[in-house]
């Protein structure tokens, strides 16, 4: 068996989302364009000979059990290639769960890219695709990262090219939503005009903060705010700095993130720290998603 790899997990801001219908299902269509970013959770795997798998978190508040994404990707993945490798995993959390920021998902990706890795699966990218799309809506969108355009539950993933990378200040409240209660709040009909990502993707494309600012959009934002009615303060207050280009709530919530220049970043963070919300950190835009690295 081989040493112990190291997966680095990182988080992602959504710039645009989009809720286009309620599907027979449960889930919902969505249309939204997803960042990562250089927050990062890392999840240390050790492969094992045995059928055992096993893991150990550094947030004891969450469940290391079949609960956990991370078991259940390994589970998956074991089940689509029909092996029977063990292994120990330990993550290290740093992105704060209940937040819109991934992390839960992005470890899965983690599990699936590392794992598939230390048993030599074999498995082509488009295999671990299908097998991170069953774990979860946004798994898949971790294997490949940078920026990218998703649709169908959010498990079709279409990379975008991306003109410049951007900072931006990242205001985590300190309360959870539930992604299925706030999907769950949504009010129907949504929209009486058709609202689309194609200007955040051009935007994206020509490299203009101030045109990133202009096109942010949300649509769980009124459902998260009506769940959790302190977040739709914070984040009028953050939209109201002027060293921000924009403010938006990432996901399902509750982080909260502002778009800024580099030179501004550390007056912008300053500034948001004196709301006294949560903490806040600045952040960059990445070019990739999950990476494996050796212990
Ligand atoms: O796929 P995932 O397990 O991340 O989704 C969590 C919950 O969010 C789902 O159970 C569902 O209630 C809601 N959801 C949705 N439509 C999506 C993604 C998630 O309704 N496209």
């Amino acid at each position: 068996m081989d040493a112990e790899l190291i997966v680095r997990c990182p988080a992602k801001l959504n710039l645009f989302l989009e809720v286009v219908r309620r599907r027979p299902d449960g889930y919902h269509d969505l249309d939204t364009v997803m960042q990562a970013i250089d927050l990062y959770d890392d999840l240390h795997i050790e492969p094992r000979p045995g059928p055992a798998l096993t893991l150990e978190c550094s947030d004891p508040s969450l469940p290391t059990d079949g609960r956990n994404l991370v078991i259940r990707a390994a589970q998956a993945l074991r089940e689509r290639a029909g092996c029977r490798g063990g292994a120990h995993l330990r993550l290290v959390k740093r992105i704060p769960s209940e937040a819109g920021l991934g992390g839960g998902s992005s470890d899965a990706a983690g599990a699936i890219a590392g794992l598939a890795r230390a048993w030599r699966l074999g498995l082509s990218s488009a295999e671990l695709a299908d097998v991170a799309a069953a774990v979860g809506s946004d798994v898949a969108f971790f294997l490949t990262g940078g920026a990218a355009h998703c649709t169908g539950r959010g498990e079709r993933v279409e990379p975008l090219a991306v003109r410049a990378g951007f900072h931006a200040v990242l205001l985590c409240p300190p309360v959870g939503v539930s992604t299925a209660a706030a999907y769950r709040e949504l009010r129907f009909p949504l929209t009486a005009i058709e609202i689309n990502s194609t200007m955040m993707r051009r935007a994206l494309g020509e490299g203009s903060l101030d045109a990133l600012g202009r096109c942010l959009f949300n649509r769980l934002e009124p459902p998260a705010f009506r769940l959790e009615p302190s977040l739709a303060e914070v984040k009028a207050q953050l939209a109201a700095s002027p060293l921000l280009a924009g403010a938006l709530m990432t996901g399902s919530g509750s982080a909260i993130f502002g778009l800024c220049r580099p030179d501004d970043a550390t007056r912008a963070r300053e500034s948001a720290a004196t709301l006294r919300a949560g903490p806040v950190c600045v952040v960059r835009s990445i070019d990739h998603g999950v990476r494996i690295t050796r212990g």
